[in-house]
């Protein structure tokens, strides 16, 4: 299932990201903000179990999430969506992938991976700014697939559809979220219109 989150707030945030005079500190912020609203959604339909509590006034019969989430930023752009999602489901746990793309061959590289060993009965969300060709998306659900993980959700800020099109080729049982879905890969395997490279742009690098 892909679901492109249309919403005010959330466009008006990724116009200033877009936008080449922005500078880290304001594309970091909105970043941030941009993970936070966007999960407050994704978590919508986050499973929950019922409970019996003690209130000030009385007993009463509520409910609390009965799954853990972990979240995987694929390093190094996706640490930018971590810290807007921990503010709102601080008890998160956190894995990380290192992948890096080869620019000429547009190839994921893994260098790093460290897990929780929740993953199997979490709901599990893979984090990354950016899917272009979706082979770094692709390679890190296949890493945590392979540790046990089961339930997936793939947050992403702007795709391409090429990239939409290789994860639900090979994961289609995988629920993506975008920010936005842009028009096309340009020959270097940028989106466009994009944002330019995230990892150089929350981190001040090139
Ligand atoms: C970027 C981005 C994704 C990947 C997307 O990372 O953050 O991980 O490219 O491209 P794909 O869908 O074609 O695989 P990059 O490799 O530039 O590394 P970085 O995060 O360290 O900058
Ligand atoms: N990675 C980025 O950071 N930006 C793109 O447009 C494509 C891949």
């Amino acid at each position: 299932m892909l679901k492109v989150m249309n919403h005010p707030l959330i466009t008006h945030k990724l116009t200033q990201m877009r936008k080449v005079e922005t500078g880290t500190k304001d594309f970091r912020q909105n970043l941030d903000e941009i993970a936070g609203l966007m999960a407050y959604e994704i978590c919508r339909d986050l499973p929950t179990k019922p409970v019996m509590i003690q209130t000030p006034i009385c007993e009463c019969q509520t409910e609390e999430l009965s799954k853990e989430i972990v979240l995987i930023p694929i390093l190094r752009a996706g640490l930018g969506l971590v810290n807007g999602i921990t503010d709102l489901i601080p008890t998160a746990k956190v894995g990380f992938i290192g992948l890096y793309r080869d620019e000429e061959t547009l190839q994921p590289h893994e260098y790093f991976a460290k897990f929780p060993n929740t993953m199997p009965d979490a709901v599990n969300m893979v984090l990354d700014p950016m899917l272009a060709t979706g082979g770094s998306a692709v390679a890190a659900i296949d890493m945590i697939k392979k540790r046990g993980a089961k339930t997936i959700k793939l947050v992403c800020l702007v795709g391409a559809p090429e990239g939409v099109k290789a994860v639900e080729q090979a994961h289609p049982d995988v629920d993506i979220y975008l920010a936005a879905l842009d028009d096309h890969l340009n020959e270097k395997g940028y989106i466009v219109p994009g944002l330019g490279d995230a990892g150089d742009r929350i981190f001040g690098t090139r």
